[in-house]
């Protein structure tokens, strides 16, 4: 089957970069990507490309060469379901926040609300693609609920994960190190797993376009974000035992990122892991480890978390040690509230777990981020809910400068490591703070050697200054 129309529920960070590209190298497939939420598909559909909903290098050409022509952004979710031949599911599976698996298990209502509308508006036979991250054998009850109608409709189901990290997003999907498809193993499920080869055969080379069965590819996607999260909490736990006894984590990374099977990326060591999908998804793994009676395993993969939470306390904690045991009262700058550079997503940041950690010592926090609008931040912190919303706006002041930020301030936490961060004039951030000036790298970014001989006290990550 040729696919000439594709429907993408969910216009997020997923959705909307990865149909863009899909219609950018597809001009004959028109692609509509609907969501409920109206605010966010009217920014998509925003003139002003600063406007878009997800700021992502590049990703305002992409948009703009393909919007109007075969891509489009739209609320009306039953039209285009109805049109499509392929339905990509894209939307938000974030952890339970009740009960059974609170805490650990995806929620699954709104993947569920789209297997049920898709089911209710198909009037001819559909390719059901699993974009979101889920569980492993989702697809069984995606499709029970898909088969429930029985009004004759047939659907195939595809899991197709996506891959993309955010910042470089359009750059990794269009240049991916591969592509997963997985489908049944029947005829009619190796057709469809066809039709979407063929799709992705416009601009990707055959041989990174992997095709396994349902559940590889449904458990290869949570292996790779553990496998990924496990690297930076391994090179986190080494960054600490770097601190105490004099060896340098940035020297020991590249030493054992030269070892060709160990490999250099991924060995940042870092104020801790961000990012709406490492945590959610290894405690997804490790819930349904737990789930199969799997205790070993699961314990296994939670310690990556622990970790994670353990590399951010003791960022926060290490400001408050330094600072004289108290931080009370006293102005500390955020550079950086992003999860990363290049992005404007916040989700599971660690600056919003250090600023929280720091507001209980009752620390002034002064926050800049060149992408991040000041209600995010304080919709981040009000989500925490560990005190009121009036306390986080009178514990926590955003600022459009950096420089004025970090003026009288009494140290500099580096939460994100944007490029800019580097080429400030450190002098003149100097003049103007408190003294004795602290600098905390929680990025490893910034030239400690160099901010030292300007008078900082300085400190970086995994290594004694
Ligand atoms: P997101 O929250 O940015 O976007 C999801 C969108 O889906 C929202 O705009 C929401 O309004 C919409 N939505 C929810 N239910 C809907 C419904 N029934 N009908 C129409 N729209 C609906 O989420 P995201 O970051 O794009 O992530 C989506 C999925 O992709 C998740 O499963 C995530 O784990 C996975 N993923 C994310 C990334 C990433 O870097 N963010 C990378 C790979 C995979
Ligand atoms: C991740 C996966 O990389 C991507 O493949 C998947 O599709 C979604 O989840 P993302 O969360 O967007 O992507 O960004 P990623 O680059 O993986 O970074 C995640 C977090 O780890 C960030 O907070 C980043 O700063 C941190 N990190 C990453 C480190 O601290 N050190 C590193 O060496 C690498």
């Amino acid at each position: 089957m040729k696919i000439t129309n594709i429907c993408c529920i969910g216009a997020g960070y997923v959705g909307g970069p990865t149909m863009a590209v899909i219609a950018h190298k597809c001009p004959d497939i028109k692609v509509t990507i609907v969501d409920l939420n109206a605010e966010r598909i009217a920014a998509w559909n925003d003139e002003n490309t600063d406007n878009l909903p997800v700021y992502e290098p590049g990703l305002d050409e992409i948009v703009l060469s393909a919007r109007g022509r075969n891509l489009f952004f739209s609320t009306d979710v039953e039209k285009a379901i109805d049109e499509a031949q392929m339905i990509f599911i894209s939307v938000n599976t974030p952890t339970k926040t009740y009960g059974l698996g609170k805490g650990k298990a995806a929620d699954l209502k709104y993947i569920e609300l789209c297997a049920r509308q898709i089911a209710a508006v198909a009037k001819d036979d559909k390719i059901v693609v699993e974009k979101s991250t889920l569980p492993v054998r989702t697809a069984e009850a995606v499709r029970s609920i898909l088969d429930s109608t029985g009004n004759g409709v047939k659907f195939q189901i595809l899991s197709n994960p996506e891959f993309l990290a955010e910042g470089t997003a359009v750059e990794d999907l269009l240049q991916p190190d591969r592509v997963l498809i997985g489908g049944d193993t029947d005829a009619e499920g190796q057709a469809a797993i066809n039709a979407l080869v063929d799709v992705y055969a416009n601009w990707i080379p055959k041989d990174r376009i992997l095709t396994t069965n349902v559940w590889s590819s449904e458990l290869s996607k949570l292996t790779a974000n553990a496998f990924l999260a496990q690297r930076v909490s391994s090179i986190n736990a080494m960054s600490e035992l770097c601190e105490k006894t004099g060896a340098d984590v940035n020297e020991v990374a590249r030493a054992i990122g030269m070892d060709s099977r160990i490999g250099s990326k991924f060995l940042k060591s870092s104020v801790g892991f961000g990012g709406s999908c490492f945590q959610k998804d290894i405690l997804n793994l490790v819930y349904i480890a737990k789930s199969y009676g799997l205790d070993e395993v699961a314990d296994y993969w939670e310690q990556v978390i622990i970790m994670n939470d353990h590399q951010k306390r003791r960022f926060a904690a290490n400001i408050v040690k330094t600072l004289y045991n108290t931080v009370s009262g006293k102005k500390i700058t955020f550079l950086g509230w992003a999860f990363k550079k290049d992005t404007n997503d916040t989700r599971e940041s660690a600056a919003i777990y250090v600023a929280d950690d720091l507001l209980h010592e009752q620390a002034n926090i002064a926050v800049f981020d060149p992408k991040v609008e000041e209600t995010t931040i304080f919709r981040d912190l009000d989500y925490l809910a560990t005190r009121k919303p009036e306390e986080n706006k009178a514990g926590v002041t955003v600022f459009q400068d950096p420089y004025e930020a970090c003026r009288d301030t009494h140290a500099i936490a580096i939460l994100t490591e944007w490029d800019e961060f580097k080429g400030y004039d450190w002098q003149k951030i100097y003049d103007n703070m408190k003294k004795p000036a602290f600098v905390f790298d929680g990025r490893n970014v910034l030239n400690g050697k160099e901010l030292k001989e300007i008078g900082f006290i300085f400190t970086g990550v995994g290594k004694a200054y």
